[in-house]
């Protein structure tokens, strides 16, 4: 029986490079500081690109490496915080952009763990038996909900796209996919929508909504723990659902928030910390553009060969986390 492969990859980031000291003139931080808190030396911004855009751009780079053409695609996923509006969805924008009229179109709002989100639905889909070619997407231009006179945010994070796409094969391809959502820590990681207005509402209402902070907020130390946690449990417990071992692993894709995370993670796990991939130093936090972005350059470096298995990991607002065992 054939399995669902991920048969190309492609990113995009806008050009822009801002590093570590660019940010210390609009607030008050340092290199040293950032570089060893969370191994962030530069980020990508954009100057004008909206998240389709970058989405577009990152799906035109996969069709190019699945060696498809976009009437191909049936499906079309993107993952997203930061969609350009709230309808249509980004998806329908991409689809616009690249000329994939064939293809079913939506959003889905899982945070960093997005692209993960996105190959358990788009795999379920096509299991059903009605989708061939799925392009699963993480997109985001964080820059825009970002409060960019708090230090303790605006320094983690850039913007990026990443795409996968998904089809038929003779591989194992994708083995498992886990994923998980515990919302009693919600409020550690933020970004509120369009605060209420309508002429019916309470005064009370309309002070707290006058008040309210429409960019992204997080309680870091909260957000450190839980990640540390839940890398480490979500590779143990696909692991044992798959019958694998980690040395089986020849790498983890871990979502690129920060080098300690990782690091304490490998720690518990046991683990050399060589087998998680990483390039949050070149990109930052992209959220759930992060895992496609540095599977698609390890594709494009040639560090994936046929029959290595890999595991996505990735956490994040929700809170949200999952894992998907790969086979590539
Ligand atoms: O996709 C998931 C998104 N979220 C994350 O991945 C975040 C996970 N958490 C983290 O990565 C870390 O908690 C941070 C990097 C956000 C913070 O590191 P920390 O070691 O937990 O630092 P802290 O929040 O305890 O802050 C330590 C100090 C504070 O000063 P005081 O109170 O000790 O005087 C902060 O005000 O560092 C200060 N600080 C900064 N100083 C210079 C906070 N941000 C900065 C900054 N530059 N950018």
């Amino acid at each position: 029986m054939e399995a669902i492969e991920i048969i190309g990859t492609g990113s995009y980031v806008p050009p822009l490079v801002v590093n570590n000291r660019d940010l210390s003139k609009i607030v008050d931080t340092s290199d040293e500081w950032i570089s060893s808190r969370t191994g962030i030396k530069k980020r990508r911004i954009s100057e004008g690109e909206n998240t389709s855009d970058l989405g577009a751009k990152a799906a035109i780079n996969a069709l190019k490496n699945a060696n498809i053409e976009a009437l191909d695609l049936d499906l079309i996923i993107v993952s997203t915080i930061s969609p350009d509006q709230f309808m249509p969805s980004t998806a329908c924008l991409i689809q616009d952009k690249i000329g994939a009229k064939n293809a079913v179109c939506f959003d889905i709002s899982a945070a960093c763990s997005g692209f993960v989100y996105g190959i358990e639905i788009a795999t379920n889909l096509m299991n059903g038996g009605k989708y061939q070619k799925a392009l699963v997407i993480g997109a985001e231009v964080l820059s825009k909900i970002l409060d960019w006179k708090d230090r303790s945010t605006c320094v983690l994070f850039g913007d990026g796209a990443g795409a996968a796409i998904l089809s038929f094969g003779p591989g194992k391809g994708i083995l498992h996919t886990k994923l998980g959502s515990d919302s009693e820590k919600w409020e550690s990681l933020t970004c509120k929508s369009m605060a209420l207005e309508n002429p019916y509402l309470k005064e009370d209402v309309i002070k707290k909504e006058k008040n309210s902070n429409l960019k992204i907020a997080m309680n870091g130390k909260d957000i450190f723990k839980f990640a540390v946690n839940i890398i480490k449990l979500c590779i143990q417990e696909i692991l044992e659902e798959t019958g694998y071992n980690i040395e089986d692993i020849k790498y983890v894709v871990p979502h690129q928030a920060n080098l300690r995370i990782i690091e304490f993670a490998a720690k518990k796990l046991g683990v050399d910390v060589e087998k998680f991939y990483m390039n949050l130093s070149e990109y930052g936090n992209t959220s759930g553009a992060s895992v496609p972005i540095a599977l698609d350059e390890m594709n494009r470096k040639g560090l994936l060969k046929k029959g290595d298995k890999i595991i996505l990991v990735a956490f994040g607002g929700g809170l949200t986390y999952g894992c998907s065992l790969i086979e590539w």
